[in-house]
């Protein structure tokens, strides 16, 4: 274990067991439906590879970068970095987010999408922290890994001030690395 983590909350193995039954339900679920899965950077990128590797249909990826945390606080004030490649129009597209927590990035890039006219729009949250809820957010994602503690976490894609992303496994950092 890394010496900066206070303990692992999901270990590498909890999360492919996880990651592999969501990829199954979203198979099923898109048989045929040729979606295009729309990942927001960067934190999602490794569920966002493990999920499209385990999808056993044809489909598209896509990608938008949102901005809207520093250090351990969300802003409240996304902002697109960079949008979709293609047009979205009549096309089923499922949202892949790292992690599910004030909710104010997932409204932001729903509403943002569906204002481009898919034929569906779904969300698939790695993680979920209902605790940290934003009280005006009423989005519900259809497609959760795991609902967590209100606990700031790191690893497989998540960052602290864009570190700890290449952990294998969800960790919680120890205190004082936010501290100092
Ligand atoms: P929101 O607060 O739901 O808008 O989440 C915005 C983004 O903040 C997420 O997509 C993550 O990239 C990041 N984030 C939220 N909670 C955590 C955490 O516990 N660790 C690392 N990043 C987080
Ligand atoms: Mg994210």
């Amino acid at each position: 274990m890394h010496e900066q983590i206070d303990h692992i909350l999901l270990t590498q193995e909890q999360i492919q067991n996880r990651v592999g039954e969501l990829a199954a339900q979203l198979s099923r679920d898109y048989e045929g439906k040729n979606p295009i899965f729309v990942g927001v950077l960067k934190g999602v990128v490794m569920f966002f590879s493990d999920i499209v590797r385990g999808f056993t249909d044809p489909c598209q990826i896509d990608f938008m970068w949102l901005s809207s945390y520093a250090g351990c606080e969300s802003s409240g004030d996304v902002k697109v970095v960079q949008g979709l490649s293609q047009d979205i129009r009549g096309r089923h597209i499922v949202i892949l987010e790292d992690i599910f927590d004030t909710g104010n990035s997932l409204s932001y890039t729903y509403n943002y999408l569906q204002s481009l006219e898919p034929a569906s729009l779904e969300i698939c949250t790695f993680l979920d922290k209902p605790e940290r809820r934003n009280p005006g957010v009423t989005l519900k994602p259809k497609y959760v890994g795991y609902v967590i503690p209100n606990e700031f976490v790191v690893g497989y894609g998540l960052d602290y001030n864009e570190y700890f992303r290449n952990l294998p496994y969800i960790g919680v950092l120890k205190q004082e690395v936010y501290q100092n």
